[in-house]
C-alpha cells in the first residue's frame, strides 16, 4: 500500500458524548459534526448509558458492558469527546467511561489513540473547565490530543432549530474546520503507529 492510500483510508472514530439527556445539546453538536465530517472519517456515537460505575473490586469478573465497551473501543482509530461542563468539570458519565477504558492496568484502550475535544455550554465560557479537565486525564493516559483548533462552543442553546438542526453558519464553519483538522490529526497519528 502506498503512502497516499494510507492517508486516504477512512478512519473509524468513536464519539463519546458526556450527557445522557434526551434533548442533550452535546449530542446535537455530535450529530452536527457527523454531518460535516470529511469522507475520510466514519464517526459513530457510542452509548454510555449502560456502563456501570467503575469499581475496582469488579475487575476480577468485569461486568459484560465494561468488556463490550473495551473491546468495541479497541476497533476505533480515534476518539472524539463532545462534552458539556458540570460544575466546571467533566460529567461523571464521561469520566466513568475514561476510567473503565483505562483498566485493567497495562491494558488501557486509550494508549496512543488520537483524540479531540469539543466542549459546549448554553453559557458564555463554552465548557472550558470540562475541556481542560479532560485534557488533564489524557496526559496520564498517553492520548495524543489535538491542540489546535480548540472548540469551546458557547451559547449552544441558540444554534439549533426545532428539528435539532444547527442553523448558525459561523458555528457550522468552525465545526467543519475543526473536523477537517481532526481528520488530519488522526491520519498523522495512524501513520506514526505504522
Ligand atoms: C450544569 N451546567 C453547567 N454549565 C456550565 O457552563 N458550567 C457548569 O459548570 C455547569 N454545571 C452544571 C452542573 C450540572 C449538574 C448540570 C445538570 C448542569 C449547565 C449545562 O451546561 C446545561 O444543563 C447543558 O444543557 C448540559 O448539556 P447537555 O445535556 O445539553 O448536553
Amino acid at each position: 500500500m502506498i503512502l497516499s492510500d494510507i492517508i486516504m483510508e477512512s478512519k473509524k472514530i468513536a464519539v463519546l458524548v458526556g450527557s445522557l439527556r434526551k434533548e442533550s445539546f452535546s449530542r446535537k453538536v455530535a450529530k452536527t459534526i457527523i454531518t460535516l465530517s470529511p469522507d475520510t472519517l466514519v464517526l459513530e456515537i457510542i452509548d454510555l448509558s449502560r456502563l456501570q460505575m467503575f469499581n475496582q473490586d469488579l475487575e476480577e469478573s468485569p461486568p459484560t458492558e465494561w468488556t463490550e465497551f473495551r473491546n468495541k473501543l479497541k476497533t476505533f482509530d480515534g476518539v472524539l469527546f463532545v462534552t458539556p461542563e458540570y460544575n466546571r468539570s467533566v460529567p461523571a458519565v464521561l469520566k466513568n467511561a475514561i476510567d473503565v477504558g483505562s483498566r485493567p492496568s497495562g491494558q488501557s484502550i486509550w494508549n496512543g489513540k488520537p483524540c479531540a475535544v469539543v466542549s459546549n455550554s448554553p453559557g458564555l465560557l463554552g465548557g472550558f473547565g470540562a475541556n481542560h479537565h479532560l485534557r488533564q486525564s489524557f496526559v496520564s493516559l498517553n492520548i495524543p490530543t489535538m491542540q489546535q483548533p480548540e472548540e469551546y462552543l458557547g451559547g449552544v442553546a441558540k444554534i439549533f432549530n426545532e428539528e435539532g438542526i444547527c442553523t448558525n453558519e459561523t458555528v457550522l464553519a468552525n465545526l467543519r474546520f475543526f473536523t477537517n483538522s481532526f481528520a488530519d490529526w488522526v491520519s498523522k497519528h495512524t501513520l506514526e503507529k505504522r
